[in-house]
């Protein structure tokens, strides 16, 4: 049954040719038709418009009057498979401990690998799988996933098998990240040695199986080194596959030159950055798929760090992506929009920017261009619907009203 919605208040992100992603002053420019009408039929989006060229044609016909109609989120940064939550160290923080103080005792990335380690693949399976519909259900239209709380090689497949059945039964396109470098397990005794077992032994049988789109690992002090990350990216690249990586959370390494020159598609968090960081990713926009610089203003918010310099960002020109890193440690939220929110509360950005980062940008830095991100012929019928209102700027204006009324999903109401 063909659908056509009538009446938008505004089509947001609809382009006859989609660009692949948007960069820059761009940004602001993010497409919206007023007063448009958008049909689907069997999932895929088959037109839109101008109500007037709207056509006359005997189809489910819904009513828009002063809505907004979103492309769904796409987010392409998140650790959603974990085993438990990590609500007591929660309580730590509260108390006075950091992040760093907090792993040290045990806590943070090896306490979620020792409960991963224990939960049976079909319990892990089961709870990933609740939560993927639950941000489906938020508005999320396509998802990464990362491995990374494994830490073994037993580990670190079991949870990409998850990954993997996520992907059958998921409606929604899922890309899966081999976060192979993510916490040095006790019974390794170096960052190096480890990364070696990773990309030995792991790596090419992981990718071999079908596993792996994306590769990742965490470059931060205490965790794994600039030389350690590259060993992995580089490793990667000889097998064909992208990295995204970690990378200036907690510390700058100088890092991100180097990481740009081996091609890495995304370089994620960036809460701290120096002038040549911005000037490496500014390098990189002569490339035909730069390397997108990704903000994950849930974690600012959450740990109490900096939030990533997305306005500057925007300003030197580039592509900026938001994302949740829905994860038990520093992001306990698949909330895109309240990561867009935050893109206008605490980044400076406009909100048809925000917008554009978590769904055209975030398509791009998933490689799912051709599938999500924009409304365009053929991509999948995945739209957010809002209620009533009066502009975009509402969205981060009412901090919590709620304003979305529906969410679709290849062509079908998911909730609403
Ligand atoms: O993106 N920083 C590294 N990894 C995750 C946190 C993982 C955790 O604490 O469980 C992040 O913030
Ligand atoms: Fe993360």
């Amino acid at each position: 049954m063909e659908t056509l919605f009538k009446h938008i208040k505004g089509l947001v992100g609809a382009y006859e040719k989609a660009p692949k992603f948007l960069a820059g002053d761009e940004m602001r420019s993010f497409s919206v038709i007023e007063n448009a009408w958008l049909s689907f039929k069997n999932g895929r989006i088959n037109g839109f418009g101008n109500m007037d060229t709207c056509p006359n044609v005997d189809v489910n016909v819904v009513d828009c009057s002063g809505k907004f109609v979103l492309p769904s989120w796409c987010d392409s940064h998140t650790h959603l498979v974990y085993a438990n939550d990590r609500a007591n160290e929660f309580l730590d923080r509260l108390r006075g401990l950091t992040y760093a103080e907090i792993a040290a005792k045990g806590g943070g990335i090896l306490n979620s690998a020792s409960s991963l380690r224990e939960m049976a693949e079909d319990d892990l399976y089961d709870r990933s799988l609740k939560r993927l519909h639950s941000v489906i259900s938020l508005g999320v239209g396509a998802i990464e996933i990362k491995s990374g709380y494994g830490l073994s090689k037993d580990g670190e497949e079991k949870m990409l098998r998850v990954i993997n059945r996520l992907k059958e039964a998921s409606p929604i396109p899922i890309k899966s990240t081999f976060l192979g470098c993510h916490a040095v397990p006790k019974a390794f005794d170096s960052a190096s040695d480890y990364t070696d077992h990773v990309v030995e032994d792991m790596l090419p049988d992981f990718v071999e199986k079908g596993l792996v789109d994306f590769v990742d690992a965490f470059c931060e002090v205490g965790y794994f080194s600039v030389a350690d990350t590259c060993k992995l990216i580089e490793a990667a690249s000889a097998l064909g596959i992208k990295s995204k990586v970690h990378v200036n959370q907690f510390n700058t390494l100088g890092s991100i030159e180097l990481f740009v020159n081996k091609n890495a598609l995304s370089v994620d968090h960036l809460e701290v950055i120096t002038e040549d960081d911005i000037d490496a990713l500014k390098s990189s926009m002569k490339n035909s798929t730069p390397t997108f610089p990704v903000a994950l203003p849930i974690c600012s918010h959450f740990l109490g760090i900096p939030y990533t310099q997305s306005r500057r960002l925007i300003d030197e020109g580039l592509p900026i992506v938001i994302a949740t890193d829905h994860n038990p440690g520093t992001a306990p939220s698949g909330d895109m929009l309240e990561a867009v929110k935050l893109g206008s509360l605490k980044m400076g950005m406009e909100p048809i920017e925000s917008i554009a980062a978590g769904t055209i940008n975030g398509a791009a830095a998933m490689e799912l261009q051709d599938e999500v991100g924009t409304i365009s012929y053929g991509k999948r019928a995945n739209f957010i619907v809002t209620k009533s209102i009066s502009g975009l700027e509402v969205l981060p204006y009412r901090l919590n009203d709620v304003v979305v009324d529906k969410v679709y999903v290849n062509g079908e109401i998911w909730v609403g």
